[in-house]
């Protein structure tokens, strides 16, 4: 069995690269994407401090569809263009919202989200998915978080989208 390094949480860009590198290692060989995303969401859930829900929404049809994720039960689908997760697809850019009740047309799936973070997978030069994590805490992620997470982005960017059910 893997075995992922028990670390405190994650506050550094050194940090975050590690916790990259245990999730290159994690999904190193495993060709199945639904295993390896809910590897991951379980990885950075339970190493990333003070979040109430992390998980994937994956491209179907046109819309954000429930992937593999850590918390509540959550919102199944989101359109584009709506919520923190469906602007994050409609301009294939980072959403960091620092309060969640300040982001117009905010989903509040839990209750207990304060801030978030979003970052639009893509491949094939197209938005497939996003990573969404939350928080209890406003302001839980600055712009280091924000640089640290993105470290993740070429190693989830090469994961098997193309096998994923449509
Ligand atoms: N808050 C998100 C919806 C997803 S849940 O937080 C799990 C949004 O506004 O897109």
């Amino acid at each position: 069995m893997f075995e992922i390094n028990q670390s405190a949480t994650v506050g550094t860009i050194e940090q975050y690269q590690s916790l990259t590198s245990q999730l290159a290692a994690l999904t190193a060989g495993e060709p199945d994407i639904i295993a390896n995303l809910a590897n991951i969401s379980a990885v950075l859930f339970d190493q990333i401090e003070n979040l109430n829900w992390l998980g994937f929404y994956v491209m179907k049809q046109g819309e954000l569809v429930l992937g593999p994720f850590q918390g509540k039960v959550a919102c199944v689908r989101i359109p584009v263009g709506q919520g923190v997760c469906g602007t994050a697809v409609a301009t294939g850019e980072i959403q960091r919202v620092e309060n969640v009740h300040d982001f117009a047309g905010h989903i509040a799936c839990d209750s207990a989200s304060e801030s978030e973070l979003v970052l639009p997978i893509k491949h094939h030069g197209k938005v497939v998915a996003v990573l969404d994590i939350d928080s209890p805490s406003q302001g839980r992620f600055s712009e280091l978080d924000q640089q640290g997470m993105s470290l993740m982005l070429p190693l989830l960017e090469s994961l098997n989208w193309d096998t994923y059910a449509k």
